[in-house]
C-alpha cells in the first residue's frame, strides 16, 4: 500500500466530532472500523460524530456501551458498536455473537480494538493518541485499497474544509 500519511490533529472534542461526522457522511456500504487508543482520547466522541454523519437522530444519543458492550442505532445504515473495555476473556466475544458484526449489514464500530478483536477480521483502523488536554494525534490505517481510497478522500475533505 502507498505510504501516504493519514492523520490529523484533533484540537478539541468537537473538531474529533466533526471529523466522526465527516466520515459517517461518506459512508455507504458496510464498514468494519477498529478504534484504538487509551481511556480518554476520543474514541467514543468520534463515534458519536460518525452516528451523525450516518444520520443517526439525534434522540438516539451515542453513550459507551461500556455495560452493554454493545449498543446499535438506525442510520442510513446500522451502526453496531462495541466497546470492549469491559471485556475479561476472548471467549464472551461469543456470547456476544461478536463475530457476526464483523462482516455485518452496516457499519461496526469497535472500541478497544487493541484488546481481542482486532486479529479477527479485516478494517479500517483508527488509532486515537492523546498528545495533550486538548489535542489527539487520529491516524487511519486502512486494511485493503477501497478503504485506502475512503481514507484519503476523507482527509482530503477535511483539509480542504479546515484549511485556514
Ligand atoms: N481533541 C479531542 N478529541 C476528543 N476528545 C477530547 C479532545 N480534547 C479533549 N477531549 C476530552 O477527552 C475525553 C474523550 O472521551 P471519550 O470519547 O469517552 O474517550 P474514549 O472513548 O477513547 O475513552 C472527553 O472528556 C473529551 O471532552
Ligand atoms: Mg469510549
Amino acid at each position: 500500500m502507498k505510504p501516504v500519511d493519514l492523520h490529523i490533529i484533533s484540537a478539541s472534542p468537537e473538531q474529533t466530532r466533526a471529523f466522526g461526522r465527516l466520515l459517517g457522511s461518506l459512508l455507504r456500504e458496510p464498514l468494519l472500523i477498529w478504534l484504538a487508543g487509551d481511556l480518554g482520547a476520543g474514541k467514543t466522541c468520534l463515534t458519536q460524530g460518525l452516528a451523525q454523519g450516518l444520520g443517526v437522530a439525534a434522540d438516539e444519543p451515542v453513550t459507551s456501551p461500556s455495560y452493554t458492550l454493545m449498543n446499535q442505532y438506525r442510520g442510513r445504515l446500522p451502526l453496531y458498536h462495541f466497546d470492549l473495555y469491559r471485556l475479561n476473556r476472548p471467549e464472551d466475544l461469543e456470547d456476544l455473537d461478536f463475530s457476526s458484526y464483523l462482516d455485518a449489514d452496516g457499519i461496526t464500530v469497535v472500541e478497544w480494538a487493541d484488546r481481542f478483536g482486532e486479529q479477527q477480521g479485516a478494517g479500517l483502523k483508527i488509532r486515537l493518541t492523546t498528545l495533550d488536554e486538548n489535542c489527539r494525534r487520529i491516524e487511519l490505517q486502512p486494511g485493503d485499497a477501497s478503504q485506502a481510497d475512503l481514507a484519503e478522500r476523507l482527509l482530503a475533505l477535511w483539509r480542504r474544509e479546515n484549511a485556514s
